[in-house]
């Protein structure tokens, strides 16, 4: 199967999209997209020359995984917008559930691992232009192949699941991203903070979180707001962390 078939899914919704081999960053190809035609889109590439992680990481990027970004024109409240992150990320693990079985679990705010090895990553970036607020998402989920890092294991698909082929997977992912968008429009967030909150590690344990100034704060992570923000006890205090690491 090519990536026709998304092509066609993606059109029915307005969304363009387009299918690149090589690219520095699908981030950077949002981004340049985005200012010019200030339009919904999705791009997908075989290969990044300068894979973007969060927090000035780089993201491994050979053949054989996927890399996508996507865009959103913001319908939610600014600072709600890391419910896209909880959108792509359960829209990922149904789409693994089509193939198996298999318990894949979420790491606040969007890490995504198997078996306490990390296989797909997500990153948001907020835009403001001609005074219409974007969400560019992007995501890579390691397929064929995987980076050995220090930090965290990791591991990839090819490894614990029938997935293989990419188009064939990014077609069965975008039918139920654009369902999940849906529930997210009409407001039914409930549910799909539920099926984030059922796959979570850590929830109800002591956690460190390490905050975008490289503070760490130690708490019990109690739950996951309604914004998509973690809630934390500390001391006796609730704190909502709305961006951050939680070390492992
Ligand atoms: C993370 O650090 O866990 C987030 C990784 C996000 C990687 C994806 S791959 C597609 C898109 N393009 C990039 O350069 N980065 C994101």
């Amino acid at each position: 199967m090519s990536f026709n078939n998304i092509k066609i899914i993606l059109e029915k919704n307005n969304y363009k999209f387009s299918h690149l081999k090589k690219t520095e960053s699908t981030m950077l190809e949002a981004q340049r997209y985005l200012k010019k035609n200030l339009q919904n889109f999705a791009i997908i590439s075989d290969i990044q020359t300068n894979g973007k992680g969060r927090r000035g990481n780089i993201w491994h990027s050979p053949k054989g995984n996927i890399y996508c970004s996507m865009s959103f024109k913001n319908f939610l409240e600014k600072d709600k917008f890391s419910l896209f992150n909880i959108l792509i990320a359960i829209s990922i693990k149904m789409a693994f559930l089509k193939y198996d079985n298999k318990e894949i679990k979420f790491k606040w705010p969007n890490d995504i691992f198997f078996e306490n090895k990390k296989f797909g990553g997500i990153i948001a970036e907020n835009y403001e232009l001609s005074n219409q607020n974007f969400i560019i998402v992007g995501f890579g989920i390691n397929i064929l192949t995987y980076p050995k890092l220090e930090k965290y294991e990791t591991t990839c698909a090819n490894e614990f699941s029938k997935v293989k082929n990419i188009p064939d997977f990014m077609k069965i992912f975008f039918q139920i991203l654009f369902k999940n968008l849906k529930l997210l429009q009409k407001g039914e967030l409930a549910k799909l903070i539920n099926i984030y909150k059922k796959s979570l590690m850590f929830i109800g344990d002591i956690i460190e979180i390490q905050t975008i100034n490289k503070s760490i704060i130690k708490g019990k992570f109690i739950d996951i707001n309604h914004d998509g923000s973690l809630k934390l006890k500390y001391n006796k205090n609730f704190l909502n962390i709305y961006n951050g690491t939680i070390k492992i």
